[in-house]
């Protein structure tokens, strides 16, 4: 522990919904949380990071339907990928659990009794869309139309993404359901309502003293001017979540238990571990509770959740930290282009301590949108963490090995130098404190330059070839592995995978932020193992192709009858002139064959008459090889040969695609082969 009393805080990541993989855009903030506690806890503070999977609502409802399993089920399974994810990318939360739980229906019933018995709950009959064709309400989100506000299409049911407004379904011009296409019915039924207008003042208040960050304040001080409706809590069955007490057939909306998920998960440790759940969550609580959540769902935390917390004379959280989206080479990530790139993707191909690392050297504690930029990625990791950090450590181990005999000088060379490594600490902290984390980078990079120009400047290796003088060099490279473990203390929290390894090396208990003040003197360390290897750019072209792999195996899943035009509107219209570019010809399979290694495509031989192109198609799981061979088709004959990880692909064949698979198209018999198709 250093000079700072030891704090108590309660650390939460944004709860992921239980019917989707983990993927970059959610990485972010698991990693900015994930590195904030571990600097807190290597500070020697009490922080516990807890989060669960968001598990309710009629979009987990139907997808298990599709999948012909029961919601229980599939949360299931969901939850055990998600945690394997996070652990993969070494997001150590104390508790992961759910918000279908025990502990989640206890407090979302509590907070509720609480706000209704103090009059906050108001009930009136509303207007609702209902889907004829399914039968059943339809949750916000199932319903797609222009927002009443700004009038931008294909809009979901309870905010607008264009311009942040937040409406009632019946309020959206043109609506139609997502789940089945058809037009809605407007239907009445009773509703239950938390009157987020009776915490106005309260709100105000709130949003001027510091809990958010100044952006997210104006933000939510416009929400104000334009004044707060009443947020309507209820669901009709069916419904999958908790029915509400006293309302038999009415469900708690899946946003009113979620962020009670933040205290469900924490008792869940609490019972577990012993911890005092009301230390932290009373009304005159001391102890810290921190949010981390990405800047689209501030209107939950900032204005529902404390309210409600408030209401039901809870603690509310010390700050709301938003963060801004991911963009992959400075657009938004892209499927079709294989930018929408899976955690589990991601993993498989490269070291997830990169992407901590490089996430770690942008983020700032403002809600800008940070970009990975591939090329700038795999320089900037190379560059700093292969060769400048590591870069210490491999060059100072051997002679360390062969002159000590593994083991450091008893007296410190550079005492003033390894002085101003370990003050530079306190600097490093505050950066970390404030979630300036590419301040602490920066910083320790220069720290690391430093390093690396002392031991250049020294020239070991050249010492070492000169007679009797093994001490000094045994001196020099025990001076750089003094600084390379201040180093890696500070870098500890963003690559812990990394750090432990170098812990090992350095044969040490711990590298908390506490331990770097006493110097490593007459001190044994472990032979050398390489701690990270260089980022190779191959290996960052093979996740974006299995990328793209994703998409197909995507869309055959898609969980909507409409297929994959739920997410993907009909395209923008375009002039005659732009399609008759498309060089669509028939085509006849001369050859279909399994593409080793990957589990989605067959690799086609396309006769167009006369000549023969190689085309990679994602069909696999529709077709066997020999099922297609002779077959006619459609291609695309113009497409722009495109390099795969298995090899050039060199057009297109023509697929519908959707829940039900995959399906080729093919021309009435007596089409020719290389005849076009217009
Ligand atoms: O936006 C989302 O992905 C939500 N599942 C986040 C919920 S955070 C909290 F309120 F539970
Ligand atoms: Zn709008």
């Amino acid at each position: 522990m250093s000079n700072t009393a030891q704090r108590k805080i309660l650390v939460t990541s944004a709860l992921p919904y239980a019917n989707g993989a983990i993927h970059l855009g959610h990485l972010l903030e698991y990693i900015q949380t994930d590195i904030w506690v571990r600097f807190q806890k290597s500070r020697g503070h009490d922080c516990h990071y807890v989060c669960a999977d968001d598990a309710h609502g009629t979009a987990i409802m139907l997808r298990a339907e599709q999948e012909g399993i029961t919601s229980e089920a599939l949360i299931d399974r969901v939850s055990r990928d998600h945690q394997a994810d996070f652990a993969r990318f070494g997001v150590g939360f104390d508790n992961y659990h759910s918000t279908h739980s025990e502990e989640n229906r206890y407090f979302s019933e509590l907070i509720y009794t609480r706000l209704r018995d103090k009059g906050h709950i108001a009930t009136r009959d509303i207007e609702q869309m209902y889907d004829p064709a399914k039968g059943l309400f339809l949750a916000d989100r199932f319903i797609k139309g222009t927002c009443p506000k700004c009038r931008t299409e294909d809009q979901y049911g309870d905010n607008c993404e264009a311009c942040g407004a937040t409406y009632t379904p019946a309020e959206l011009i043109d609506p139609v359901s997502a789940i089945s296409g058809a037009t809605p019915e407007v239907r009445s039924s009773t509703h239950y309502f938390f009157k987020l207008p009776d915490f106005a003042d309260f709100l105000h208040e709130w949003i001027n003293d510091g809990h958010v960050q100044p952006q997210i304040r104006n933000k939510l001080l416009e929400w104000f001017e334009s004044g707060f409706n009443e947020w309507d809590i209820s669901r009709d069955a069916p419904y999958f979540g908790f029915e509400i007490p006293d309302a038999p057939g009415k469900y708690f909306y899946v946003w009113l238990d979620a962020p009670i998920g933040y205290l469900a998960s924490f008792k869940n440790l609490c019972d577990r571990e012993g911890i005092d759940f009301d230390a932290y969550w009373n009304s005159d609580s001391e102890a810290e509770v921190y949010h981390f959540i990405g800047k689209d769902i501030v209107y939950f935390h900032a204005l529902f959740w404390p309210a409600m917390l408030h209401g039901a004379e809870l603690r509310t959280p010390t700050a709301v930290n938003c963060h801004g989206f991911v963009t992959v080479n400075g657009a938004k990530m892209s499927k079709s282009r294989g930018t929408f790139i899976k955690a589990a993707t991601y993993a498989e191909h490269l070291n997830p301590e990169y992407l901590r690392y490089y996430f770690a050297a942008k983020l700032t504690a403002g809600v800008d949108d940070l970009d990975l930029n591939l090329e700038d990625f795999a320089q900037r990791v190379n560059s700093d963490l292969v060769g400048k950090v590591v870069n210490i450590a491999s060059r100072c181990a051997g002679f360390i090995k062969k002159l000590g005999g593994g083991k450091l000088s008893a007296h410190c060379a550079e005492p003033q130098r390894l002085a101003r490594f370990i003050a530079a600490g306190d600097e490093i902290a505050e950066h970390y404190e404030t979630r300036e984390f590419g301040r602490a980078m920066r910083r320790i990079m220069e720290l690391a330059d430093e390093a690396n120009t002392y031991i250049a400047d020294a020239e070991p290796w050249v010492l070492a070839k000169q007679d009797g003088r093994e001490q000094e060099v045994l001196d020099i490279c025990s001076v750089g592995i003094n600084l390379f473990r201040q180093l890696m203390v500070y870098l500890a929290p963003v690559v812990p995978a990394m750090a432990e390894d170098a812990r090992r090396f350095m044969q040490l208990d711990s590298l908390s932020w506490e331990s770097r003040h006493t110097l490593l003197l007459d001190h044994a360390i472990a032979k050398f193992k390489p701690l990270m290897t260089r980022v190779e750019t191959d290996r960052i072209d093979a996740m974006i192709e299995a990328s793209k792999e994703d998409l197909v195996e995507e869309q055959k899943l898609k969980s909507t009858p409409k297929g994959p035009l739920a997410d993907d509107p009909i395209a923008d219209e375009i002039a005659f002139d732009d399609f008759a570019k498309v060089d669509l010809r028939i085509a006849r399979i001369a050859k279909a064959e399994y593409v080793e290694g990957a589990d989605k495509l067959l690799r086609l031989t396309l006769d167009i008459g006369g000549e023969t192109r190689n085309v990679f198609a994602g069909i696999r799981s529709a077709y066997a090889p020999e099922a297609l061979e002779g077959r006619l088709t459609v291609m695309v004959a113009n497409l722009a040969p495109r390099k795969m990880r298995f090899g050039v692909s060199e057009g297109m064949v023509l697929a519908a695609g959707d829940d039900d698979g995959i399906y080729l198209l093919e021309p009435h018999s007596g089409a020719q082969p290389g005849q076009r198709v217009r």
